[in-house]
């Protein structure tokens, strides 16, 4: 029996964007800009101030006619069916305002009612799950920046849609409210909803993300899944062809790797570190060595086997290795080798 033909078509992508491009006057803010975001996903669309973000949300958004390219966000064209899309999306502006003189609920009772959804269940099923359901009565003019960012979020998630789309959602976050933000996101996920959410702070929700995109003038240097970008970065570290699997026309995942990085592991060690300094020195991939805090940090190029290698030498000269750190996250890894400091 093939079931297949019960099933209802699902689209490739959550969202795709094939050779978007966007002229302001004499300017072309957004080149050639493609990639793919798969359901469920959690894509971090990076760049510093004008690389051309909000133009790009704008687009996929139905606010703005691109000058060229295509956008299909659950497999409907945004400029065929916009009003599909808005009814698909749920879109966080950067900067957005909020009507201050009504409480809370009043406020998602009167968008529930304009998106003509029940409100007399939903406000209280968003108000939990972005965890304002204390603060219901309150008025909007005395809430936190932190938490007038959860009502915003709350607000798009009315309609119950099946993509997020936040322009810097955390910008401007205290730190309390960013980890606050960041665990709102993680639990939509959970929920299966594919959210993209943008940033000109590369850290700032960088740890919520499966996939991102790194733009720098308009241009996407780098896009994929972070195991995938991390898997290419370190093959042609090591000379070995990588193939990513196929994403049907054009793979918009190539961006060009520079000069090897140098990344920084920390070595905990039982005993000096400055014995375990010794036993690793001579190691043709380590570029430097210094003891801070009582650890061993190895400056050092290659593939990641290396360090695998470093422990093994280690161990068989008799030093107790009791904790292995790299110091740089994987995504700053991968945004120092595609950027050429561009960026902030
Ligand atoms: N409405 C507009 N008219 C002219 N130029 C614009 C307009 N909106 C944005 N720009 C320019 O386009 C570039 C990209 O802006 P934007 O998409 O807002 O970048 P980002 O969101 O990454 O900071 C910037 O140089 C900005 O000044
Ligand atoms: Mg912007």
């Amino acid at each position: 029996m093939n079931l297949s033909k019960t099933v209802e078509k699902q689209a490739d992508y959550a969202i795709r964007v094939r050779h978007l491009w966007h002229r302001f006057g004499p300017y072309d803010v957004v080149r050639d800009v493609s990639f793919d975001v798969g359901y469920g996903e959690v894509f971090g669309f990076i760049g510093p101030n004008g690389a051309g973000k909000t133009t790009t949300i704008r687009a996929m958004t139905t606010l703005l006619e691109p000058t060229a390219g295509r956008i299909e966000i659950d497999g409907i064209d945004v400029s065929v069916e916009p009003e599909r899309v808005r009814r698909t999306i749920g879109y966080m502006p950067d900067h957005a305002g909020v009507y201050e003189r009504v409480s809370v609920r009043e406020y998602l009772e009167f968008f529930a009612d304009s998106y003509a959804v029940d409100s007399s269940t939903v406000v209280d099923a968003v108000l939990e799950l972005t965890d304002l359901g204390t603060l219901a009565d309150r008025l909007v003019v005395a809430m936190s920046k932190g938490q007038k960012q959860r009502l915003q979020l709350a607000r798009v998630l009315l309609h119950d849609p099946k993509v997020l789309i936040l322009d810097e959602p955390a910008s401007d976050l205290d730190p309390r409210a960013r980890i606050e933000m960041r665990n709102l996101l993680s639990e939509l996920r959970g929920m299966g909803k594919t959210i993209l959410l943008s940033s000109h702070i590369l850290t700032e929700l960088a740890d919520v993300c499966t996939s991102v995109g790194i733009l720098e003038r308009g241009r996407l240097v780098v896009a994929g899944p972070i195991s995938e970008i991390g898997a290419r970065l370190e093959a042609q570290r090591s000379g070995v062809v990588f193939r990513p699997p196929a994403h049907g026309e054009g793979d918009p995942s190539t961006g060009p790797a520079h000069q090897a990085a140098v990344r920084r592991v920390k070595f905990k060690v039982i005993g000096p570190p400055e014995t375990a300094m010794a036993t690793l020195n001579g190691a043709p991939f380590i570029v430097g060595m210094e003891v801070l805090a009582g650890q061993l940090i190895v400056s050092m190029t290659g593939p990641e086997w290396h360090i695998a290698d470093m422990v093994g030498h280690l161990v068989r000269n008799n030093i107790g290795v009791v904790g292995v750190e790299q110091d740089k996250n994987e995504l700053e890894r991968i945004f120092l080798e595609v950027t050429r400091g561009e960026m902030q």
